[in-house]
């Protein structure tokens, strides 16, 4: 019998709702196999700050360093109620990169995975979707613009100004870069590589230290691309894409573009993997308009747990079982609110009821 610690970082707005739906599957998970999780709930975000003055307290931190795994809702609050709290403590530099830079996350794998079940919610038409979009991108997630030294101030000309620095030496670019060869080995030995090479040094560094890492890697084919190029690409023909790499910010922007085209960035769940700690995340914010309404799909938190399964625990048949219990869901005919209009053909049911639907297709499923 093994037996993890999860650390529950449930987060603000919809999290807690999500994270609800997330905590039954991992349930079912120990009825199914010979493993326990024990559960340690603690507060981060905005409601940690309202809570105690911090965004990620002391007790939350001991509390993650002790878990196997991290299992975390989306934090923040509406551009206007982010006001009440100060800049620094805001849950997104408050909390969120303060727990990346803890564990020294840099790996953040985000699929975009769009099988024939879930095919109706993208905006794409059917001939660009084809047989289904399968593809991962591979975000460096402690380096570059978002944790470089920042300044602001009134310059010498008396101009309000800002300086924000982007800087990777080349271990923290090989690192993120083994992780992506390894990761196209395992699938369909392609790697995109995302750069802007044209324009920043930052890039060419870049790209020089994938080179050196893809001569271990001869089985794998590498496509370079432009940023900008990778973002209309995305759009006219995803199904090119298998596994994309890239620093920080092209990450989180090109992130939430696959969201775009699943159809939401509800579909998106996320691994941050660091050396010795990982977490695991929906790549979306907390949503405060649709909180508390029972509407939010947990489909990103519940595929977190999947890739928690996979990653941290070893369980890699369960995890795909976790997958194929929620396309299941949808190949029904169900959706939530969030994802679907009323009169899109769709049976609408409630985050609660999503869930229990999920749970009900997993225990079904032959045990491994
Ligand atoms: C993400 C988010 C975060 C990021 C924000 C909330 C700081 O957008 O995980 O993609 O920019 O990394
Ligand atoms: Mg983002």
């Amino acid at each position: 019998m093994k037996n993890y610690k999860i650390a529950i970082l449930a987060g603000d707005g919809i999290g807690p709702e999500i994270t609800a739906e997330a905590v039954k599957v991992l349930k079912v998970i120990e009825e199914r196999n010979d493993v326990t999780f024990e559960l340690l709930p603690a507060a981060f975000g905005a409601c940690a700050y309202f809570e105690s003055g911090s965004a990620f307290p002391h007790q939350t931190k001991a509390i993650c360093d002790e878990a196997d795994a991290i299992l975390k809702g989306p934090i923040g609050l509406s551009h206007e109620d982010s006001k009440r709290i100060p800049i620094d403590e805001q849950p997104e530099r408050g909390a969120l990169l303060p727990l990346r830079r803890r564990y020294n996350t840099y790996a953040n794998f985000r699929p975009v995975s769009l099988p024939k079940s879930l095919a109706h919610f993208s905006p794409l038409k059917a001939e660009v979707i084809g047989e289904g979009i399968d593809l991962v991108i591979v975000r460096e997630l402690v380096g570059g613009l978002y944790f470089g030294e920042k300044e602001m101030g009134v310059n010498d000309a008396g101009l309000r100004y800002v300086r924000e620095t982007l800087e990777y030496d080349e271990s923290q670019i090989r690192q993120i870069m083994q992780q992506a060869f390894k990761l196209a080995s395992k699938r369909r030995k392609l790697l995109h590589n995302i750069h802007k090479s044209n324009v920043l040094k930052s890039s060419v560094l870049w790209n020089e230290v994938m080179e050196e890492v893809a001569k271990d890697y001869p089985d794998v084919q590498v496509v370079n691309m432009l940023v900008d190029a990778a973002a209309t690409a995305l759009c006219l023909k995803p199904t090119q894409f298998d596994v994309m790499v890239m620093e920080n910010m092209f990450g989180d922007i090109l992130s939430d573009q696959g969201g775009g085209i699943l159809g939401s960035l509800g579909l998106m769940p996320s691994a941050c993997i660091g050396p010795d700690k990982a977490y695991y995340e929906p790549s979306h914010g907390s949503a405060p308009d649709i909180a508390g309404k029972n509407i939010a799909n947990p489909y990103s938190m519940i595929g977190s747990v999947a890739m928690m399964l996979e990653n941290s625990f070893d369980m890699e048949a369960e995890a795909k079982n976790v997958w194929a219990a929620m396309q299941g869901v949808f190949a029904d005919g169900y959706s939530t609110a969030d994802l679907s209009k009323p009169g899109s053909g769709v049976t609408m049911i409630s985050t609660v009821e999503f869930g229990d639907k999920v749970v009900e297709k997993l225990r079904q499923m032959p045990k491994v």
